[in-house]
């Protein structure tokens, strides 16, 4: 206890992704059947007390920033609690720790006041079209007002910077890109795509039909002068200013060039298992851990380090041999 959480490959972990449930209030086809999945047995759900001690656990170890997402973060009930509590920690160095959100962005506006109260520093928000018939085709659900209402109070709420993320996808939204970048600004957010991976729960990732890198900033240079911002660090969105700035765009390249060098970190699900990649097919369960009897701190801290040591130089996406995780993207968390 009290090291860096340095793997076996110098890359220090400082940043942890909590999942908050695999539910959602909207349906992407990319993400889930309309039905949804079959979803976590309740019992296996971290509760708010379990999720704060993790947390603590983690902070002690050198953990810095704290992104909760899902499923749909703002779907838990007890949303505002998890981010005070975590909100509340200390980093290994006395200073607060940084609690970051990835939502929808449904009813966003009804919870962002309390969440601020709360300690919430930023949030990041998915919207992949800005098109009504095509929002209700893609989500299975007519929200699109709802999602622009949430951004809309993220945007008065000057917490900043906001960002907007957008898969993008060929003959779904790949016309969009400009106008999407045109609507982020409007609202005062930096607009970013991602390369989508092959973490669908239908298993159809086709690497043939995936909108690029190339092909991102082919779009974007049609309507501005790209020049690429220095000094990304371990994170993962590229950036370009546009027409010389203020204004960004960024994009998410995870497949055709990958950020996992640079890779920071760590994974909680929502039923209690530590990962050390999105695409990692070992899962660390932390239930026996956390609910024995004498449930004890140094066993957690021992659990995320011995997931940290697990961790591969990067995903195998590109390698004919790669298999896809069993669990989608909401039960692995965003
Ligand atoms: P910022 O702190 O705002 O940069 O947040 P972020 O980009 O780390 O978080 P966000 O939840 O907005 O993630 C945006 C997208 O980045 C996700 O939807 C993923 O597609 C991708 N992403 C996040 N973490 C990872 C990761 O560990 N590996 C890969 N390959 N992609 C990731
Ligand atoms: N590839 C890339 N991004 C994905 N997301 C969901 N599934 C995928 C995928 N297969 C995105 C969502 C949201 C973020 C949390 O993850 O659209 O922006
Ligand atoms: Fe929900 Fe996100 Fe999956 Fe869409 S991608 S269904 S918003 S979890």
């Amino acid at each position: 206890p009290g090291d860096p959480l340095v793997d076996t490959h110098g890359r220090v972990h400082r940043d942890l992704r909590i999942s908050l449930t695999d539910r959602c209030s909207l349906r992407c086809t990319y993400c889930m059947p309309d039905q949804g999945n079959e979803w976590l047995a309740r019992s296996s759900i971290l509760t708010t007390d379990e999720i704060a001690r993790v947390a603590g656990v983690a902070a002690a170890a050198g953990v810095t920033t704290f992104r909760l997402t899902g499923g749909e973060p703002l779907l838990r009930p007890d949303i505002v609690d998890v981010v005070s509590r975590i909100a509340a920690l200390r980093d290994a160095s006395g200073d607060p720790v940084h609690v970051a959100m990835t939502t929808n962005g449904i009813r966003l506006g009804e919870f962002l006041p309390d969440l601020i109260d709360a300690g919430l520093a930023r949030v990041n928000i998915s919207l992949d079209t800005i098109r009504r018939d095509r929002f209700r085709e893609l989500t299975r659900r007519d929200r699109l007002d709802d999602v622009l209402d949430g951004i809309a109070a993220a945007r008065d709420s000057g917490l900043r910077p906001l960002k907007i993320n957008a898969v993008a996808m060929r003959d779904v939204n790949d016309d969009e890109i400009v106008d999407l970048v045109e609507f982020a600004i409007s609202q005062d957010a930096q607009m970013r795509f991602i390369e989508q991976m092959p973490l669908d729960a239908g298993h159809t990732w086709d690497r043939g039909r995936m909108v690029t890198r190339a092909e991102i900033l082919d779009a974007l240079s049609t309507r501005w002068a790209l020049a690429e911002v220095p000094g990304r660090g371990g994170a993962p969105a590229e950036r370009w200013t546009l027409d010389g700035g203020p204004h960004t765009v960024g994009v998410i390249a995870s497949v055709t060039a990958p950020f996992c060098g640079d890779c920071d970190r760590m994974r909680l699900t929502a039923d209690g298992q530590f990962r050390n990649c999105l695409f990692s097919t070992t899962e660390y369960d932390l239930l026996p851990i956390l609910r024995a009897d004498e449930a004890s701190d140094d066993g957690i801290d021992g659990l995320l380090r011995t997931c940290v040591r697990g961790k591969l130089p990067g995903h195998a996406i590109n390698d004919p041999s790669f298999l896809q995780p069993t669990r989608g993207m909401n039960a692995i968390g965003g």
